[in-house]
Parts: C-alpha cells; sequence; structure tokens
C-alpha cells in the first residue's frame, strides 16, 4: 500500500466556533492519500506567530530549566500569588503543553527575535469567573523588556490569533486594580473594564469578536 501525507494548500482549517463560553478544539487537516484515494486527517497543531521583534511559539520540555529561572523572580511574578520553585514552574509548563497536547488553546513562549531569549509568555489561560468558562489572554515578561511595548506586540498577536484563526467569542484579561502596566495593556488591544470581580482582587477586561471585526477589520 503506498500511502502520502501533504498539507492542503489551505491547512489552518479550524473546527467551527462553539457556543459562548465553550471550549474550542483546533485542527490542522491534512490530505492523507492512500493508492488515490484523499481522506482527511486532523491533527491537533498550535502555530507560530511572529511579532516584529518576536517569535510566539508553543511550550516545550526543554523550557522547563528557563522558565523556572524566570518563575523564582518576583517582579516576573508580579500580581500573582508568588514566586515559584522549579516543581511549580514544570507543573505550570506541563499544563500549558497538556492543553496544547489536547488541542486547546495555551500559552506561548516569547522568544526575543534579536537574541533569541526566552523572554516571557503570553497566550491563554482557562478561568472560570462567577461560574462561566472563559479565555484568558495572559502575559509575563522578564522586568529588562517592560516598557518598550513587547508585551502590547505580543498580546496584539495573540488577540488576533483568538478571533481570526479559532473564532474565538471572546477573551478577557483578569488584572490586579493596581496593576496599571497591565491595564495598560488590555487598553491598547481594543479591551474595555468590563466588571469588578473577586478573582484575588480583579477587574475583568474584555473584547469581543464583533469588536475586534469593527475595529482592527480582517
Ligand atoms: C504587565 C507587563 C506584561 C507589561 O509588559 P510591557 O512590555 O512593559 O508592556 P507594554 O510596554 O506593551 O505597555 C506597558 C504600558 O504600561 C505603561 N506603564 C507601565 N508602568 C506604568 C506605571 N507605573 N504607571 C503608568 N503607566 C505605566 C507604559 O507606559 C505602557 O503604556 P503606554 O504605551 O501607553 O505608554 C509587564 O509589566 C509584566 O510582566 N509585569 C509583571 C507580570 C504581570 O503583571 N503580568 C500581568 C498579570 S495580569
Amino acid at each position: 500500500m503506498r500511502a502520502q501525507l501533504r498539507a492542503t494548500p489551505t491547512s489552518s482549517m479550524y473546527l467551527a466556533a462553539p457556543p459562548a463560553g465553550q471550549i474550542l478544539r483546533h485542527c490542522f487537516a491534512f490530505h492523507l492519500e492512500i493508492e488515490s484515494r484523499t481522506h482527511f486527517v486532523f491533527i491537533n497543531a498550535m502555530p507560530i506567530l511572529q511579532t516584529a521583534r518576536l517569535i510566539l511559539r508553543p511550550f516545550g520540555e526543554n523550557d522547563v530549566d528557563l522558565m523556572a529561572e524566570l518563575m523564582a523572580n518576583p517582579d516576573f511574578m508580579r500580581f500573582s500569588l508568588g514566586v515559584y520553585s522549579r516543581e511549580q514552574t514544570a507543573a505550570f509548563v506541563e499544563k500549558v503543553i497538556g492543553w496544547r497536547r489536547d488541542g486547546l488553546p495555551s500559552q506561548f513562549a516569547l522568544i526575543t527575535r534579536s537574541n533569541g531569549t526566552l523572554a516571557g509568555y503570553c497566550g491563554f489561560f482557562h478561568q472560570v469567573v462567577e461560574e462561566i468558562e472563559e479565555i484568558e489572554i495572559g502575559y509575563r515578561l522578564h522586568p529588562v523588556y517592560w516598557n518598550q511595548g513587547l508585551a502590547t506586540e505580543a498580546a496584539t498577536a495573540v488577540r488576533d490569533h483568538a478571533f481570526r484563526d479559532l473564532k474565538l467569542p471572546r477573551a478577557i484579561s483578569l488584572i490586579h486594580p493596581d496593576n496599571i502596566a497591565s491595564r495598560r495593556v488590555a487598553e491598547k488591544i481594543g479591551m474595555t473594564h468590563e466588571k469588578e470581580t473577586v478573582f484575588l482582587p480583579t477587574i475583568v477586561f474584555a473584547i469581543s469578536r464583533g469588536g475586534w471585526s469593527a475595529k482592527y477589520g480582517a
């Protein structure tokens, strides 16, 4: 039997958007040709996103050491429950790899294009806020990279991926009221202050696909 696997010209085909609040599975579609008959094969995949200064790539097991350095840094972990041990970092990396393996939206490692450094993360978390499942866009950067627009650059790419590719109905960011830098990032990617909630002290910023489409086109 002769089998040939090749990506179709439109290989980034995603399943239809789920109802609001439900979790999305996304897949790449490949043509599998077996003895001249074409079959579709769906393979869970997460793309690599690129911005002017960053590459956003999926996490791998080899990232634990560098992430452990970042997550032991109190500035990197500002506005969280505190720094992580190596074991906690390994569990974090395993969790985001697991989401990707399950075809769920997940976190991207932020790699600087200038020197290939792992500078932080930006991507999706799965949260339950007031008993509703939400997809959060979350981000953290090593302090040497702060205030250069990098989090905004990464979060913009993640936002566009959420609505353009994954067809998510909505995305939120959960932000401590005193976290001015993070609030600014949320505002700069088009989110607006939606409400206050008890999730640690937290403001919910949000953007809908309709709002994204009206404001940013595409
Ligand atoms: C939040 C964080 C990711 C922002 O990263 P960043 O790359 O510095 O963000 P950007 O440069 O894209 O934008 C930061 C904005 O906040 C503003 N800002 C930062 N600190 C500020 C302060 N103390 N007061 C007022 N504005 C401030 C900057 O001026 C900029 O806004 P502007 O473009 O309108 O001038 C980074 O500070 C970080 O990793 N913090 C620790 C982790 C964290 O808080 N993560 C978010 C959890 S919700």
